[in-house]
């Protein structure tokens, strides 16, 4: 583990982004050593897409034109993120090893022309991967530049060919035991799927119906370890030369193909990529549910926000330009949730290729831009908070997040896609958010007890460990909401018999739920506390449980919809149905209130979002900013970072860093 930590090198947070100096001239390198100056850039990601140019034949490497630039960039006082180039292997490179391209589960095996069109499991692919990695390492380890590395390019592709038939095949030995456990475990009674020998077994692939879901969930989680090894693999290569910190940029998408928890682990420093799907305060809600995410998955250590977009916000099948100061919200929404700076894909926006419209520091008009002024003050605005380094954020409520659970959520046969895992999720967190609640996410499986209420929106598998661990925490005097078709399956994704959700949780929430009774589309609820239901319901049973609101129709009229159990020192609530907006905003609100909960900084209006950081030895900040149309009076005189000076009022859309007394 590395002993060096990325601020203390820069001096503060970081701020700057990928730099892909290959695709400019002298003449553009030079003004980029100008205006990273005006801008504030103290650390650029260099080499993220260059293998064809590190290595433009197999095996003779070209490092002087990397030289130079990293000479260059240390001149002009910016620290390099130096990447290995792996997410996007040559054309050489695919026509020597063909075997290594990634084939589809339809069979058709992809070509070069774009990125990530490798497969994890090909021997010719890894090993190409390690040796650039290892070589970039020796010659670099020692470079005044280099601050950090950053291992390939968000790891997400998967491939099911002959070698990753064969990698999984080994995987699921290694899980099961044998191929009798599997057949077990995946049900291959069911439609004679019964497999004989260990070559009968493969990846999911395209096939006449609906395909095995312990298979589809196992599948999943074998390509997350692959990745998982994939990584180590380079980042080990690293640290035989280099002790400085080694991370990968996560995703933060609506799919998940990766168990962030267990790559969280691995890395020394947590880092992100997020760029907001829909424009204006749901931007501001986004921004804070990857940044959550991400402290999260970090353990709520320190984290970087990698990659955002100045100006990209996908919306949908169109890519949505931000309002003027997003560049500089967005940013301290990162920050606020503990990112470590605010990094961008891309300082320069590429006058060719595949995204040559996607956003930059510097975009195609150049300098005198909106974009470009309003990054610059951003990145001086980011320089006034070095003394945040290291600090942290300390959240009392969560969220439950697993990727089994996510991955069992896509498999074939479900009775509903109205409950979709990523929408439930951050229902939750935006629930939370709205109620400017600071939340974290937790896996059902760790420990608990700090949290005064934690929100199960989606644990539709939940293995017998977190069903156990669930019950003592509200045994132990939490509040916990479970919400529907939750403890459905086991960790092989079988059904839980006997009832649901899963044994010993429903203990805690004092009811049995009996029957799934998924609604019609067009369908709607009226509970009846007054609250409005729609997708789904559910015939349950209380043992023990009160009734909060009952359902008022149909065959359920008079049964429990939403339900309280006081279990040990806690309780255990029960919602059955899918709330509409208004009414599960509400319900969140009210437990959040019940638990003690609200802003970090109370006795600011509604519109006002805020988040404290701490630091070890006492200090705090709170990060405010106003999503209203109001200026906000402040209580008291503050001192602000962000400007250096007092500071008595937040303007409309405007932002704070008041150091706390
Ligand atoms: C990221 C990726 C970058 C760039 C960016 C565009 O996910 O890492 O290389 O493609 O998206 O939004």
């Amino acid at each position: 583990m590395t002993t060096h930590r990325l601020t203390d090198r820069l001096g503060g947070l970081a701020f700057g982004g990928d730099y892909n100096p290959e695709q400019w001239d002298a003449a553009t390198w030079k003004e980029d050593d100008e205006l990273m100056r005006r801008a504030g850039v103290n650390l650029a990601t260099v080499g993220v897409f260059s293998w064809a140019l590190l290595e433009p034949e197999e095996g003779r490497y070209a490092f002087d034109w990397l030289d130079a630039h990293l000479d260059r960039l240390h001149a002009a006082g910016v620290a390099v993120d130096l990447a290995t180039p792996t997410a996007s292997p040559p054309p050489w490179f695919t026509l020597t090893h063909p075997d290594a391209l990634p084939v589809t589960p339809e069979g058709v095996r992809l070509t070069h022309g774009s990125r990530d069109t490798y497969c994890l499991a090909a021997p010719a692919y890894r090993e190409a991967a390690r040796r650039i990695a290892a070589a970039l390492a020796e010659r670099y380890a020692d470079h005044p530049a280099v601050a950090m590395w950053h291992v390939h390019n968000e790891y997400a592709t998967p491939c099911h060919c002959e070698h990753t038939a064969a990698a999984f095949r080994s995987w699921l030995l290694e899980r099961h035991g044998s191929l009798d456990a599997l057949n077990e475990a995946w049900g291959t009674a069911f439609w004679s799927q019964r497999y004989g020998s260990w070559e009968q077994v493969q990846p999911p692939r395209a096939t006449q119906w609906h395909g095995n879901p312990g298979r589809s969930v196992d599948f999943s989680r074998f390509c997350s370890d692959l990745a998982l090894a994939a990584y180590r693999e380079q980042r080990d290569a690293i640290r035989a030369h280099s002790d400085l910190p080694v991370t990968t940029n996560f995703m933060l998408p609506a799919y998940q193909s990766l168990d962030l928890w267990a790559f969280g682990r691995e890395v020394d420093l947590v880092a992100v990529d997020h760029y907001p799907c829909a424009p204006g305060v749901d931007a501001a809600a986004d921004t804070a549910f990857g940044a959550d995410r991400a402290r999260s998955f970090a353990g709520g250590r320190p984290w970087l926000l990698m990659e955002q977009g100045t100006n990209t916000v996908y919306a949908g099948d169109r890519t949505l330009a931000k309002e003027p100061g997003d560049i500089l919200r967005h940013s301290l929404g990162h920050i606020a949730r503990g990112s470590e700076g605010a990094l961008f894909f891309q300082w320069r926006q590429s006058r060719a290729g595949a995204e040559f419209f996607h956003s930059a520091l510097v975009p195609h008009a150049g300098a005198d831009s909106r974009v470009f002024r309003e990054a610059a003050a951003t990145g001086t605005a980011v320089g006034r908070l070095a003394e945040l380094a290291g600090s942290t954020v300390r959240a009392r409520a969560a969220v439950l997040h697993d990727s089994d659970a996510w991955w069992a959520m896509d498999v074939d046969g479900l009775p509903s896609r109205e409950l979709d895992y990523h929408g439930s999720l951050r229902r939750a967190h935006r629930a939370l958010w709205d109620a400017r609640v600071t939340t974290d996410f937790a896996h059902p499986e760790q420990d608990l007890s700090r949290y005064r209420l934690v929100l199960a929106p989606a644990l539709f598998l939940l293995s017998d460990a977190g069903a156990a661990n669930l019950r003592a925490y509200v045994e132990g005097g939490g509040t916990l909401l479970v919400q529907p078709f939750s403890g459905a399956v086991d960790e092989r994704v079988q059904a839980r018999l006997g009832g649901y959700p899963a044994a010993p949780l429903r203990e805690a929430l004092g009811i049995r739920v009996e029957e799934y009774r998924p609604l019609p589309a067009d369908a709607e609820l009226a509970l009846s506390d007054g609250s409005r239901a729609r997708s789904w319901s559910e015939s349950l049973r209380a043992e023990g449980a009160e009734t909060v609101a009952a359902y008022t129709d149909g065959m359920l009229a008079g049964l429990p919809a939403l339900t309280r159990h006081a279990f040990g020192a806690g309780h255990g609530w029960y919602l059955s149905t899918r709330l509409d907006d208004a009414s599960y905003a509400a319900l969140v609100a009210a437990l959040a209130a019940a638990t003690g909960l609200g802003p970090d900084v109370p006795g600011l209006p509604a519109a006002v979002e805020s988040v404290t950081r701490r630091a070890e030895d006492g200090r705090r900040w709170h990060v405010l900013i106003n999503h209203g149309s109001d200026p906000v009076a402040l209580p008291g005189p503050a001192h602000d970072l962000l400007t250096d000076g007092p500071l008595a009022e937040l303007p409309p859309g405007g932002c704070a860093v008041l150091r706390a007394r």
